[in-house]
């Protein structure tokens, strides 16, 4: 099994200070930062691009940046999030008109290529492409905003997804998204993930200027995954 990841999603972080919310949060002990691009059409929001990602790289960020594109299309962005800094670059299939062009572009740009499975999306968009995917993201949550509830059946997803991996012996990362807190996390391991994704979980917690205020938070994380023995 992978390490654990924790990353979180600065969607919920203080954008008037973002950097320093970055830093903050990966000095508490994050492993990658979660990165929402919306385009106010593929979801009902909008977010941040590639500026941002490129900003938070001069920022001196050299954490992996894991950019979660719901956008649509899709392959237009992709090569400025591989200039901006991108680590892994996760989409939506339904967003994408060839999603193994898509895969391929993002590992031609020389970032990890990732697909993002809706809670009512099948997961046979996997059936002919598992070779060139480095993460599969099983959102749980209806994507478009942070603060939303984790939906249950998540959980039977992602041991199916557990199992594909298993069986198929790539080397890929199962990640979660929505609805992520310290009381959820160790049966959402117990199910299958290993890198999880947690916005309000995390930066909702406070507001405030002390630099630690985010190591009580992703300790308490950390201890509830070690408690999974998987
Ligand atoms: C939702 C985003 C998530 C969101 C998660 O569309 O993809 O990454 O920030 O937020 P929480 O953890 O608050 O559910
Ligand atoms: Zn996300």
């Amino acid at each position: 099994m992978a390490a654990d990841f924790i990353a979180p999603s600065i969607l919920s972080a203080d954008f008037a200070k973002l950097g320093e919310e970055v830093d903050n949060v990966l000095a508490a002990g994050a492993d990658i930062v979660h990165f929402d691009v919306m385009d106010n059409h593929y979801v009902p929001n909008l977010t941040i691009g590639p500026l941002v990602c490129e900003a938070l790289r001069k920022h001196g960020v050299t954490a992996p940046i894991d950019v979660h594109l719901m956008v649509k299309p899709v392959d237009r962005i992709i090569p400025d999030f591989a200039a901006a800094g991108a680590t892994y670059i996760t989409f939506h299939p339904e967003a994408s008109e060839h999603v193994d062009r898509t895969l391929q572009l993002i590992r031609g740009e020389g970032c990890k290529a990732g697909l993002v499975f809706n809670p009512a999306t099948s997961l046979s968009y996997l059936d002919y492409v598992l070779d060139k995917v480095d993460m599969i993201l099983l959102m749980s949550v209806n994507p478009g905003f942070g603060g939303q509830s984790f939906i249950p059946s998540a959980l039977d997803k992602l041991s199916e997804v557990r199992e594909i991996i298993d069986d198929s012996g790539f080397d890929i990362r199962l990640e979660v998204d929505g609805g992520v807190k310290a009381d959820n996390i160790a049966e959402i391991k117990a199910a299958g993930a290993d890198t999880f994704v947690s916005g309000s979980g995390i930066f909702g917690k406070a507001k405030e200027t002390d630099p630690h205020r985010y190591d009580s938070i992703i300790r308490q994380m950390r201890e509830a995954l070690a408690s999974v023995d998987r």
